[in-house]
């Protein structure tokens, strides 16, 4: 049975990733932190199941990750501190986590002779984009296009293993902004399906015309299974859903109250944006991807019902985080 690494496989994208792969007959060892978004509670019932090892420790400890990586020939790499307005009160946490455990990362899995090594970027380093899309080749060296502390690390993290790219078997995936079971309601849509099923609003920042390309986690974990298998190490690849039309915040929040039967002018508030230079609209171009053969099936509306009965199924799993999530907005 195929062993494979995944860091930060207690996190959102992690888990959707462990709970696909293992189903697919892999066995996961997951080296995880466990920070305020890592829950040993997700994988429990995989761990039971015996399909899942999980070794609480740093991606920053090098001793800990060569253990980790004893009879693995491929890592998925997602490990990282990864929310924006965290990122602009403690910076030196992004900067150790995202780039120095990449580095450190890459460094001993290489030196344990890892076959594939897939490094999970952010469609955050090209930055924001007017109009049109940017394709693989548009981002530069450095963290000049990046403007969050968060993207800043993100993007010298991606520069540092496609530096590796040239001589070991590296991949770097920049996906677009995930949904889906198990994120942490400091995010805009658990954060919002959480708000209204508690009774509360939406806080819309701004006049809520932000558009992300929201992608659907599961469909995350379905590219990176595909990219096991035919992604050309050295490379980078987008993934995105290319919504159109394009979602702004302002339907996404409109879709959730319409999917949990409340009134759109009660339950969305607009508010000052609080992070008023906040990237306006991210968008890649993903005909790499699509030219190697990944084309996944995309139905938004249906994506945001299944995530919305999840948080409706899982009521306990957010309430025992969702007031440290709503600390941060304070
Ligand atoms: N969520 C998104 O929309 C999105 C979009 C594009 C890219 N990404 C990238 O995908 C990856 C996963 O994102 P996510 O949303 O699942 O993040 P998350 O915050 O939900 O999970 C991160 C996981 O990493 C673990 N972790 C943090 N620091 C660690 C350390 N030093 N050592 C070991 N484990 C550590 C945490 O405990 C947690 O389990 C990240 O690299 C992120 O930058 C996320």
């Amino acid at each position: 049975m195929k062993k494979i690494l995944v860091t930060g496989g207690a996190g959102f994208i992690g888990t959707n990733f462990v709970y696909y792969i293992t189903a697919k007959g892999y066995n996961a060892v997951v080296l995880d932190k466990l920070t305020y978004a890592g829950g040993k509670d997700n994988l429990e019932p995989l761990i039971a199941e015996g399909k899942v090892k999980l070794i609480h420790g740093d991606i920053c400890d090098a001793d800990i990750v060569k253990s980790s990586l004893n009879g693995v020939e491929e890592v998925i790499h997602f490990a990282a501190e990864s929310h924006n307005t965290r990122s602009e009160t403690d910076p030196d946490l992004f900067y150790r986590t995202n780039v120095e455990g990449t580095r450190n990362m890459l460094e001993e899995s290489f030196r344990a002779g890892v076959k594939k090594f897939i490094h999970i970027s952010t469609d955050e380093v090209y930055g924001s984009i007017v109009n049109g899309y940017f394709a693989e080749d548009d981002k530069k060296q450095g963290d000049s296009q990046a403007t969050s502390a968060y993207s800043k690390s993100k993007s010298q993290a991606d520069d540092i293993a496609m530096e590796f790219g040239k001589n070991y078997p590296v991949i770097v995936l920049r996906p677009t902004n995930n949904f889906g079971p198990w994120q942490y309601p400091e995010k805009a849509l658990p954060r919002w399906i959480s708000n209204i099923l508690l009774g509360d609003k939406i806080p819309l920042w701004g006049e809520g015309l932000q558009v992300r390309d929201w992608l659907f986690a599961p469909l995350t974990a379905e590219c990176l299974e595909f990219l096991l298998q035919k992604g050309v190490p050295g490379n980078a690849y987008n993934v995105a859903a290319n919504h159109n039309p394009e979602i702004t915040n302002k339907t996404a929040a409109q879709w959730l109250c319409k999917i949990l039967g409340v009134s759109i002018e009660e339950y969305i508030e607009y508010i000052p944006d609080p992070r008023p230079n906040h990237d306006f609209r991210y968008a890649l171009n993903v005909q790499k991807l699509t030219k190697l053969g990944f084309k996944p099936a995309n139905d938004p509306f249906k994506q945001f019902e299944d995530t919305v009965e999840w948080y409706q199924q899982n009521e306990q799993w957010w309430k025992k985080r969702k007031d440290e999530a709503e600390s941060i907005y304070k």
